[in-house]
């Protein structure tokens, strides 16, 4: 098992580069599968699950050809419905598949989806909204049949806006007999983005990144090429990266808007940013300030992403900070490795109380999770001493070269086996 080793201590400067977004790539890449066509998709990153989507698309008949951060997908010969079993295991996101195998073959069998274990995750509502537009599913021993002779238009209210479900919902519409309005739709960045990808292969829709989405069914797509908006996930972590160590690092390539959550979050414990239109220098103060309050929300509220990175930080704030994760339950996993490195936390259900130490000590801990991976790297670049950071594979499914990235922003990290 691959490891991470932080030095502590070091304050990181420099310039990183952000990475095509993990949670729009995944999406996009199950789109092209819709169309009988071809599509050239740019700004991919080279994370294990989109290795996991490669081979599920592989798998499913279609041609793949990857090089660098671009990836081609042509889908014309698509000859099978059945996503592996070992491969949904692996991703969660793989559920996606099914809104947009319905689109294309009308019948799809997948097993009840992995990914990170943060609480149950259930998949009702994908379900809910794929009955309503026309698909027969049933569900047994582990493995979910749907099968729709047509799809067709419809109104779909979501009981949550989640952000899977939305996509589904989206990705089954494109090719469905009229009209689907989605409403309480989630209004993350990333869903303008497999809107904008979709459209430009010949969809018809409107309204992602509002709470109210308009899909207009078509039969026709086109070849398409398409950049991969830049992870704002992963430019949240670095920032946290120069906040943790009091470091100054520019961070380029990136959408301002998608981070103002995390922007006023990170001003808020004291450090300074400036910012133009794709990148922005975040100045860590000397020790910072704790938070009196942080609740994780969809869209545009702050990321349930962050919050494992953004505690890290919390540990060695100047005062008590308190953390509300509203998104998921079950997702501080984390904590109670950071406990090991000297931090105080205190969890109550859903709510954590974090009284910021005036130093972490290093400690060998575990990544539980991918967020919470990066939580235990970011708390050992301002730790005292060694860190171990166990289960990097975790890591790796949702950033690329990590540690070397922060290696060249002076960190004393690397991997071994
Ligand atoms: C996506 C992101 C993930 C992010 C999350 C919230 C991808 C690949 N992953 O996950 O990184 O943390 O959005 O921003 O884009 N729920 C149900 N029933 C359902 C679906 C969801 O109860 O049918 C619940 C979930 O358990 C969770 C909440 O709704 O408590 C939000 O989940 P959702 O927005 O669906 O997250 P994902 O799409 O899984």
């Amino acid at each position: 098992m691959e490891k991470i080793i932080v030095e502590g201590g070091r304050r990181l400067t420099g310039e990183v580069c952000v990475t095509g977004a993990k949670n729009a790539v995944l999406p996009i890449l199950a789109a092209t599968v819709i169309g009988a066509n071809e599509s050239t998709i740019f700004n991919v990153p080279n994370l294990k699950d989109v290795d996991v989507m490669e081979k599920i698309l592989l798998s499913l008949g279609c041609n793949v050809k990857r090089m660098d951060n671009m990836m081609w997908v042509d889908s014309k010969p698509l000859d099978k419905i059945k996503i592996p079993e070992d491969l949904v295991s692996e991703m969660r996101s793989s559920i996606i598949l099914m809104g947009a195998m319905l689109a294309r073959t009308g019948e799809v069998v997948v097993s009840y989806p992995g990914g990170c274990e943060i609480g149950p995750r259930p998949i009702d509502m994908h379900l809910k909204a794929l009955r309503e537009l026309g698909a027969d599913i049933e569900e047994s021993h582990g493995f979910i049949y749907a099968k729709a002779a047509e799809l067709k238009g419809c109104e779909i209210q979501l009981d949550y806006p989640s952000v899977g479900a939305t996509e589904n919902a989206i990705l089954a519409a494109t090719r469905a007999k009229g009209t689907t309005i989605i409403r309480n739709a989630a209004r993350e960045p990333e869903i303008v983005d497999l809107q904008n990808f979709l459209n430009k292969a010949g969809a018809k829709i409107s309204g992602a990144g509002t709470s109210v989405v308009m899909v207009e069914g078509v039969d026709k797509f086109h070849d398409v090429s398409y950049t991969t908006m830049p992870d704002r996930i992963v430019a949240g972590t670095y920032m946290v990266a120069s906040a943790i160590t009091g470091g100054e690092i520019v961070v380029k390539n990136i959408v301002i808007d998608h981070l103002q959550a995390t922007i006023a979050k990170l001003k808020e414990a004291g450090s300074l940013i400036y910012y133009d239109n794709d990148s922005l220098k975040i100045v860590g103060p000397k020790r910072p300030n704790s938070i009196e309050m942080i609740q994780t929300l969809p869209y545009p509220g702050f990321p349930t992403d962050m919050q494992a990175q953004i505690m890290a930080l919390l540990t060695i704030a100047n005062g008590t900070s308190i953390i509300s994760e509203t998104v998921f339950e079950n997702r501080f996993k984390h904590a109670e490795e950071l406990i090991k490195m000297g931090a105080s936390i205190k969890l109550f259900g859903n709510v954590a109380v974090v009284k910021g130490v005036k130093e972490l000590t290093g400690a060998k801990t575990t990544a539980k999770d991918l967020r919470g991976g990066a939580c235990l790297v970011l708390a050992g670049l301002a730790a005292k001493g060694i860190t171990v950071v166990e289960n990097v594979y975790h890591i790796e499914r949702g950033y690329e070269n990590f540690h070397e990235e922060l290696r060249k922003l002076g960190a004393e990290i690397r991997k071994v086996e």
